[in-house]
C-alpha cells in the first residue's frame, strides 16, 4: 500500500478547508489562502528539517556506537582478570543494548551484528557466568577475530572495507576511574 504523505495529507487538508469555508470568497481572499497554504507548507519543512536534526543527534551512527562497544569489551576483559564476573558479564550484556540500537540506526548492518552476538558475545556471557577464565580468554580471542572480520567484510560510501580498524587484546584499562575487582 502507498503511504500518504502526512505533509500532503495537511496541505491537502487546509486547502478544502479554506476552500469550503470560503466559497463565496473573492479573488483577494483567495489569494489570502494560498499564501496561508504556502506559509504552512514552510512550516511543515521546517518541523520536518528539525525533526531530522533531532533523529540524528539520538540516532548515533555506528562508529559512535563501537567506541561505547570497544570500550565495554575491553572493560569486560579487566574484569574478567580481576574475577569480577558480575562486571564481566554486566558489559557484555551492555554491548548487547548498544548494537540493539546500532541494528535500528543502521539496518544494513544488522544481520552481521546479529550474528556476531550470537557467535561471539553469546559463549563469552557463558564463561562469565561460569567464572571460567579459560573458557572467557579462549572466547574472548575468538571475538577479536569476529570484531576484525566484520571490520574487513562491511563497507559504506566512503570505504570498501573497514581493514584499518584491527582489534587487539586491550594493553591497558581503558578508564581509571573503576576499580574493576569491585567493591568487597
Ligand atoms: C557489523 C560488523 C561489525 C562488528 C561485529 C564489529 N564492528 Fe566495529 N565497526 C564496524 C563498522 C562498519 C565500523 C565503521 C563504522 C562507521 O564509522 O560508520 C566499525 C568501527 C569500529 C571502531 C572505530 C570506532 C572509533 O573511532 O574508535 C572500533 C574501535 C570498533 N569498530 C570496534 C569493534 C569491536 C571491539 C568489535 C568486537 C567486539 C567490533 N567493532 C565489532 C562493524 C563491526
Amino acid at each position: 500500500m502507498r503511504s500518504f504523505s502526512p505533509k500532503l495529507a495537511l496541505i491537502l487538508g487546509l486547502s478544502t478547508v479554506l476552500f469550503v469555508g470560503c466559497s463565496s470568497a473573492t479573488s483577494s481572499n483567495n489569494t489570502a489562502n494560498s499564501t496561508a497554504v504556502s506559509d504552512l507548507s514552510k512550516k511543515v519543512d521546517d518541523v520536518q528539517k528539525f525533526v531530522d536534526v533531532q533523529k540524528k543527534s539520538v540516532n548515533p551512527g555506528l562508529g559512535t556506537i563501537m567506541i561505547e562497544y570497544s570500550q565495554r569489551f575491553s572493560k569486560a576483559w579487566y574484569a574478567a582478570q580481576a574475577q569480577n564476573w558480575d562486571l564481566a558479564k554486566y558489559q557484555i550484556v551492555e554491548m548487547r543494548e548498544i548494537q540493539e540500537t546500532g541494528e535500528v540506526d543502521r539496518p544494513n548492518f544488522a544481520n552481521s551484528l546479529k550474528a556476531f552476538e550470537a557467535g561471539f558475545l553469546d559463549p563469552l556471557e557463558k564463561a562469565a557466568d561460569n567464572k571460567n577464565m579459560n573458557d572467557f580468554s579462549a572466547a574472548y580471542d575468538k571475538a577479536i577475530l569476529g570484531c576484525n572480520s566484520c571490520h574487513a567484510g562491511q563497507k559504506n560510501a566512503e570505504f570498501s572495507n573497514f581493514k584499518f580498524i584491527k582489534i587487539q587484546k586491550p594493553k591497558n584499562p581503558p578508564v581509571d576511574y573503576m576499580d574493576f575487582e569491585g567493591q568487597k
